[in-house]
């Protein structure tokens, strides 16, 4: 054997090394998030990614690759969050809920906590219509969008284990409800009017509330679409004066409990 094929082979030791160590840690993952689950543990812990990631650069501090090194390790950290999102959930989650009631903000907190794929519908009607909400309401008029948000919705069905933040309108139409459960569990985000006035009042994205901000106003919308949001909601949680990490870690409670 040339002195080629002996470095060759000894990567290929290493490789092997590499691939048993990382399936044993997946496996502890798996663990992590069983033993969570049956200790009632919280499920995300941001603290200690930052005490493992400290830990490792502390470890690599003299390494000739470290930053090499730390780069592979922060995949494989992200690649076990996928790991853990799915035993976890099977389904897409389907946000739902008022204007201002934390979709967008929950859906990137999970994202990131669990390196879930996640999508925004309005964003998606914004990027295919090559106009921003407002514009589309002004050119097109409110029904052109629902046709909008429903076809959407139907293309999402494609998708799983991804956080759908969907618009606040999505409950208006039945065909809408029943596709959202069709591969999806839904979760209903409130707020108080006060709360949601707060988050919304400086954004001008919002048809339906530009000419209309104000407390009232919200409550009183809030008030005719409230039956419909329940009829969607598979599980309710509120984010009323919480953190995002309760919010989320409420969320996660919730929709394990009913499976
Ligand atoms: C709407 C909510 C908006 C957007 C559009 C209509 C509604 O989404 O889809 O302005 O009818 O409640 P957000 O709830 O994400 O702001």
């Amino acid at each position: 054997m040339d002195g080629l094929e002996k470095i060759r082979e000894n990567i290929s030791k290493c490789d092997d090394a590499i691939i048993e160590t990382l399936a044993e840690r997946m496996r502890y993952i798996q663990d992590i998030i069983a033993y969570k689950k049956e200790n009632g543990v919280p499920i995300l812990q941001p603290e200690q990614e930052t005490k493992q990631l400290n830990i490792l650069r502390l470890k690599l501090k003299e390494n000739p690759f470290s930053e090499e090194i730390l780069e592979v390790i922060t995949h494989i950290i992200n690649t076990s969050k996928k790991v853990q999102a799915k035993s976890l959930f099977s389904y897409n989650i389907m946000l739902i809920g008022f204007m201002g009631a934390g979709k967008s903000t929950v859906s990137a907190y999970l994202g990131h906590m669990l390196a879930m794929d996640e999508v925004e519908m309005d964003a998606m009607i914004v990027q295919k219509e090559g106009m921003p909400i407002t514009q589309i309401f002004e050119t097109y008029g409110e029904e052109y969008f629902r046709n909008s948000e429903s076809n959407i919705l139907i293309e999402l069905q494609k998708r799983n284990q991804t956080v759908v933040s969907c618009g606040g309108g999505v409950v208006l139409r039945d065909e809408n409800i029943k596709n959202m459960k069709k591969h999806g569990r839904v979760v209903l985000l409130t707020a108080s009017p006060e709360t949601i006035f707060e988050r919304v009042k400086d954004s001008t994205e919002r048809p339906l509330l530009n000419q209309n901000m104000s407390v009232e106003f919200i409550a009183s919308l809030l008030e005719k679409r409230k039956e419909r949001y329940l009829l969607a909601a598979d599980i309710i949680v509120n984010t009323d004066n919480k953190t995002i990490q309760e919010i989320c870690e409420e969320l996660i409670g919730k929709l394990t409990a009913i499976d």
